[in-house]
């Protein structure tokens, strides 16, 4: 089954094509982060506007990508006779953007009458597992994920942990009671005049820091505070973590200087409470497989982590992480979600909905 997925619920507009929930076809995806960039975080009008310029030239060049080539036209109505079904993200996200996407995936549903899957990108973002590279694609024999597996979250608006017995089995375990993951990196770059988005901004900061100083050790790095860190729950918070670095910036004379050093300390604090938290969970529910997903689970140094807690206290446990490029958000994941969770509806009954949580109803035939 070949599903196209679109993709828009925040600064992004993205459309993939994706068969059978696992090869990519095709994989657009464009961003109004600059813009952002300039202001130092999104402004919801503009997402929008820049939404309904790039939607109908990113479905365009999704179909093209995919089939252009080998069907030896780029014929619109020959290029959408390859695809089964549309995947939609819903929610949750900025109403806007929302829209832009919701009503366009409507309406081509309804023009080139096909089944639509309405998607939330929170459980989606962990379909980003079970998907083979682009350049993997037809090599190799793919790993899935095994149920039951404890799956973390981590985006820009959201920090959450599930336990997933199988297709849209999840049970909420934790998450955070303030700031996400993201938002602390995002809103501590800014305190740093780094660019957004925080996460990779920051950590190209802490890479330097560490470059510079290899006898540096990460248990040093230490001036941040780790919140709830050995409460015995599956919550997070991370307001507190911006408090202090405002106090640390405040305090300094010679920011420019040192903010390679406070970005290090600042990654280091927020990897420590995420690894900390859910390998607790994994001891505690035993699961298969571990996977990570969102944005910030494109940082390198979460990442290796997690590998080497794993390692250390020898846990028998698969762990999936996407590559980086799949992490952030694009809409390869949001197909692969629709294939393993088909459940179209007519597009009359979809609608966004802005507030949705990872394990919201969001399918209301
Ligand atoms: O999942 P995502 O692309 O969008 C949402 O659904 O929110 O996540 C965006 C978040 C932003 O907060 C961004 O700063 C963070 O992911 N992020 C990172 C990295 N790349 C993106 N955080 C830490 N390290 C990164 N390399
Ligand atoms: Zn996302």
């Amino acid at each position: 089954m070949i599903i196209l997925g679109i993709e828009t619920s925040c600064d992004e507009t993205a459309a993939a094509v994706v068969e059978n929930g696992t090869k990519i076809l095709s994989n657009v995806i464009a961003s109004s982060a600059d813009m952002h960039a300039k202001t130092g975080g999104i402004i919801p009008e503009q997402a929008a506007r820049q939404q309904v310029k790039s939607i109908i030239p990113v479905v365009n060049r999704a179909l093209h990508s995919a089939f252009g080539k080998k069907s030896q036209t780029s014929h619109f109505s020959l290029l959408t006779s390859k695809i089964d079904a549309l995947a939609i993200t819903v929610g949750p996200g900025l109403i806007g953007s929302l829209l832009v996407g919701v009503e366009t995936a409507k309406t081509l549903s309804y023009l080139w009458d096909k089944p639509i899957v309405p998607v939330n990108h929170l459980p989606a973002h962990l379909y980003a597992n079970w998907l083979r590279p682009m350049q993997e694609n037809g090599r190799g024999e793919l790993k899935s994920p095994k149920f039951p597996a404890l799956a973390l979250v981590v985006s820009g608006g959201h920090t959450d942990l599930v336990l997933m017995q199988g297709h849209g089995n999840l049970k909420w375990l934790g998450g955070t009671r303030d700031d996400a993951a993201g938002e602390a990196f995002d809103k501590t770059a800014r305190l740093l005049d780094l660019p957004y988005p925080g996460g990779p901004s920051i950590s190209v900061e802490a890479e330097k820091f560490l470059h510079q100083s290899p006898i540096i050790s990460h248990q040093s790095l230490t001036i941040f505070p780790r919140p709830m860190i050995d409460k015995n729950n599956f919550d997070f918070s991370f307001s507190g973590l911006k408090t202090a670095v405002l106090r640390t910036v405040q305090t300094k004379d010679n920011l420019e200087q040192e903010i390679p050093e406070i970005a290090a300390n600042i990654q280091e604090a927020i990897a420590d409470v995420l690894v900390a938290k859910t390998l607790r969970a994994v001891k505690k529910f035993q699961p298969k497989s571990l996977l990570l997903a969102g944005g910030v689970a494109a940082n390198a140094r979460l990442r290796e982590k997690f590998k080497l807690e794993i390692e250390n206290w020898k846990l028998k446990i698969d762990f999936h992480v996407p590559p980086p490029h799949l992490c952030t958000d694009n809409a390869t994941y949001i197909a692969a979600h629709a294939y393993f969770n088909y459940h179209p509806i007519p597009w009359q009954n979809i609608k966004a909905n802005p507030q949705l949580t990872i394990t919201g109803e969001w399918i209301k035939n």
